[in-house]
């Protein structure tokens, strides 16, 4: 029989990843946390039309869809802010406002596989629901930069814009929402020509072309200028300008709370996910070319979905990401080594006092490997070793009479005689 392997795009995640993972999950939940977000745990499978609706092409077309064995059709979720809506507009819909709401979990593109692109990944998700206000929009960007902060990454960047200044444009431009998407998409992928071609298709006017071009270019970390810039630029489109006014108070906001946040503004950039109707960004870091983190503001979605009108607004953390930046960033976690300790016994007749002494001492909270090989001492003494335990326990027929036992001190290959009645005391005293 050939040798099983992963299907293609799919990972397993061994010891020494899972464990930043699971940091920078614990990081996340201590953000929900601090920032009064309350988790929900939503299902993997959703119903294909509803995490299609507004997904947008991209993601749409990289979908695990399938039809289920009671012939729906449905898919493995490929993002979390459509379940969260979905609940908001159902279940919780009686629920007071604001309501934030966090989860973690994995979730499926069908992307191609490449540095930092799984198919299958996990992100941290944050939705605040309920208000339209700039101080909800600010705290998507603040709670993302704590975020970054615990887990340790420096030089990280905000790519910021917002939808409604292309869209408020190409509205009154008359342009269909169907083809607003396309060009949306297009200026996600950077392919800006191809997206000023189909404005130009679709008959806007001269002066509208010339806007878009000037936008797609202005792109610039000094905030009040490119701002400046950017209301000249749309002063005849109302809706644009209102737009270019809402993210200047977002970012007031944001600078105003006394963080400082390393901000670009990109008056071009759009995401792939059709639902945003406000302010978007991206968090890069120099090291690599993909975003670690996304988000922004959508206010139409619970009301897509059959609930009552519910502004929002969310961001989404890749933890697969953020521990690719780690590595590149040799960031180190900053939690305490646990002591690990081994019990040998020194002969078979003594494997059930080892397990005894095993038992008592993870009863105290101590973490425990028994020796499970019926190995030579000396040889479980090298394992132990090369596994890095700090402290093992040998199980001797001599002074088991005494109620002893030997602990030997790994690190400064020290051993002394210990009754076994202070061994949790004596190892909780002695450093890992
Ligand atoms: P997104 O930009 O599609 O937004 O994904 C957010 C983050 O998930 C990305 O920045 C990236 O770190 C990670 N990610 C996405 N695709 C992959 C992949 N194939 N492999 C590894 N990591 C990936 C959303 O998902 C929105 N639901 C965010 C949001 C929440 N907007 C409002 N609320």
């Amino acid at each position: 029989m050939s040798f099983f392997k992963t299907v293609r795009g799919m990972r397993d995640i061994l010891p020494e990843e899972a464990k930043i993972m699971r940091y920078i999950e614990e990081k996340a939940r201590k953000t929900a946390r601090l920032y009064g977000y309350k988790e929900i745990i939503t299902p993997v499978v959703e119903s294909y039309e509803l995490v299609a609706a507004k997904a947008g092409e991209e993601v749409r077309a990289r979908m695990y869809a399938f039809e289920d064995l009671g012939g729906r059709k449905v898919a493995l979720r490929p993002e979390f802010t459509a379940s969260v809506a979905r609940l908001v507009a159902t279940t919780m819909r009686n629920e007071p406002k604001p309501l934030r709401l966090f989860c973690v979990g994995s979730l499926y593109r069908y992307d191609e596989p490449q540095k930092g692109r799984f198919r299958e990944f996990w992100q941290s998700n944050f939705e605040l629901m309920g208000s339209e206000k700039p101080e909800a929009d600010a705290e998507a960007l603040l709670l993302t930069n704590t975020l970054m902060m615990a887990v340790g990454l420096k030089n990280y960047t905000f790519k910021i814009g917002h939808v409604g200044v292309l869209r408020g444009i190409l509205r009154l431009e008359g342009l269909e929402e169907e083809t607003q998407n396309r060009v949306m998409q297009l200026m996600d992928k950077k392919q800006h020509e191809e997206a000023l071609g189909i404005v130009k298709e679709a008959g806007a006017s001269d002066k509208c072309l010339k806007t878009l071009q000037r936008l797609v270019g202005l792109r610039g970390s000094n905030i009040a200028s490119i701002l400046e810039e950017m209301e000249k630029l749309v002063r005849e489109y109302e809706a644009a300008a209102e737009a270019v006014k809402n993210l200047e108070e977002i970012l007031r906001l944001v600078k105003e709370s006394g963080e400082k946040l390393d901000i670009t503004i990109d008056a071009g950039f759009a995401r792939g996910l059709e639902y945003y109707t406000g302010v978007i960004f991206e968090v890069y870091t120099p090291e690599l070319d993909i975003a670690l983190a996304g988000g922004g503001r959508y206010d139409k979605l619970v009301e897509l979905f059959g609930g009552e009108p519910t502004p929002a607004v969310g961001v989404a953390h890749g933890i697969d990401r953020i521990m690719l930046a780690m590595q590149e960033q040799k960031t180190s976690l900053t939690t305490k080594e646990e002591k690990r300790v081994m019990v040998i016994p020194v002969n078979e007749g003594l494997i059930n006092e080892a397990l005894k002494i095993s038992e008592m001492l993870r009863n105290e909270g101590i973490a425990v490997e028994t020796e499970v090989m019926r190995r030579r001492v000396t040889k479980a003494l090298e394992d132990a070793d090369r596994r890095g335990i700090s402290h093992v326990i040998i199980v001797g027929e001599r002074e088991l009479k005494e109620g002893t036992v030997i602990l030997r001190d790994m690190q400064k290959k020290e051993q002394k005689e210990v009754r076994i009645k202070e061994l949790a005391e004596k190892l909780n005293l002695s450093s890992a």
